[in-house]
């Protein structure tokens, strides 16, 4: 039965969370799940550790957990397991002009367990640096002819950016969609933040890498493009990367081949072209685990992406040999941030009406934020 009553004392500062045990917490998040049934959805991306994720109402990857919260008319509260640019895309979808005035007025909060849950390469374009570049692109081709991309790894202000210019998302399980979308409307594409994505994309839609430039935020003159570079290329990407998925080298996937014949390589578009060229299959987080859950018992994997993912694909099928393609460990230490205490913390106070760690992009930047999306998720 669902009853509002909380199960425990007045909502207490996070410090009080701190160093409880994890069945302590786990029991007291079951609580508030409990309680506060339907009105809460929890929504865990697959790099979530263990203990996390198993509260999840829905686990995916960044396209799913976004399609999740723009299809999501009826709870009070998102807590979003992830990274804080997963919240703001939530925020704005869920809170969209004509979905909140469907519900009288009312937003439904969405909150990050933990702040400093960023994404590192979501900070290496800030929007002062794109529309600097935006100008300075047009000192040299014309603007009309160039599709903006924004890898959803990117804040809302970059999501607004390419509404406003007739732009688009993408995520890492839809981009080669939407850079055909793109190029069915313009020449050229200004890919941002991660180059390795949109490299691996457009080099898989065959695009010579002569036709590709890399924009260089820091530095003055073109990005260090030249006038000519500029003008020949499809493709503008900017120069930012995920550190985690920089970790995996192609010598890895030589010392994997060399010591397991026929294992096969599987990773994620983050990884560099070195990676992706040596790797025999590459895609999302949802790809990967499906290439592993469909493949027949006693498949040799390994696998390039995040290591929760990695570890917990291990232990769910315990019929393949999965090995984690890195002798290093590359684990995202802003997704791990997300613990039970903090889940915790933040339940119990959106529970009292007290949300922590609200995030609520502006009404101007979600408008032209929302274009963009609805662009993506109109994508087939
Ligand atoms: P997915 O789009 O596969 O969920 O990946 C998101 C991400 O941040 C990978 O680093
Ligand atoms: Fe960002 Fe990389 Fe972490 Fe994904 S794995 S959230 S791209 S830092």
């Amino acid at each position: 039965m669902t009853t509002t009553a909380p199960a425990v004392p007045l909502a207490a500062p996070f410090a009080a969370y701190r160093g409880l045990q994890d069945a302590v917490l786990d029991g007291r998040i079951d609580g508030v799940r409990r309680r506060m049934g339907s009105r809460l959805v929890i929504l865990g991306h697959h790099y979530q550790q263990d203990g996390v994720i198993a509260h999840a109402d829905i686990q995916g990857d960044s396209y799913q957990l976004s399609r999740s919260a723009a299809e999501r008319a009826d709870c009070e509260a998102i807590a979003f397991c992830g990274v804080h640019f997963m919240a703001e895309t939530a925020d704005i979808l869920v809170n969209r002009p004509d979905r909140v005035a469907a519900r009288g007025g009312r937003r439904v909060a969405v909150v990050l367990p933990d702040m400093a849950a960023g994404c590192s390469m979501a900070d290496m374009a800030a929007i002062e640096q794109v529309e600097d570049a935006w100008t300075d692109l047009g000192t040299v081709i014309d603007t009309s002819d160039i599709t903006p991309v924004t890898y959803i790894n990117s804040a809302a202000s970059l999501k607004a950016f390419c509404g406003r210019h007739g732009g688009i998302v993408c995520t890492s399980s839809n981009a080669r969609a939407v850079l055909e979308w793109a190029f069915a409307r313009t020449k050229r594409v200004l890919f941002f933040p991660d180059q390795h994505l949109g490299r691996n994309t457009a080099r898989a839609m065959s695009i010579p890498l002569d036709e590709m430039s890399l924009w260089n935020p820091y530095v003055p003159t073109l990005g260090g493009n030249s006038r000519g570079q500029l003008e020949k290329s499809r493709v503008i990407l900017w120069q930012g990367h995920c550190s985690v998925h920089a970790m995996f080298k192609p010598e890895h996937v030589d010392a994997i081949r060399a010591a397991i014949p026929g294992v096969k390589i599987l990773v994620h578009p983050e990884c560099t072209m070195e990676v992706v060229d040596k790797a025999d299959l590459t895609g999302s987080t949802s790809y990967i685990l499906k290439q592993v859950a469909d493949a027949p018992s006693g498949t040799q994997w390994a696998i390039g992406t995040e290591l929760h993912l990695v570890k917990r694909l291990e232990q769910n099928h315990p019929e393949q040999t999965i090995r984690f393609l890195s002798p290093v460990v590359c684990m995202c230490a802003t997704m791990y941030r997300i613990d039970l205490a903090h889940l915790c913390w933040s339940l119990e106070h959106l529970e009292r009406g007290k949300p922590v760690n609200v995030i609520r992009v502006d009404d101007e930047t979600a408008a032209w934020a929302v274009t963009s999306l609805e662009r993506m998720l109109a994508v087939k």
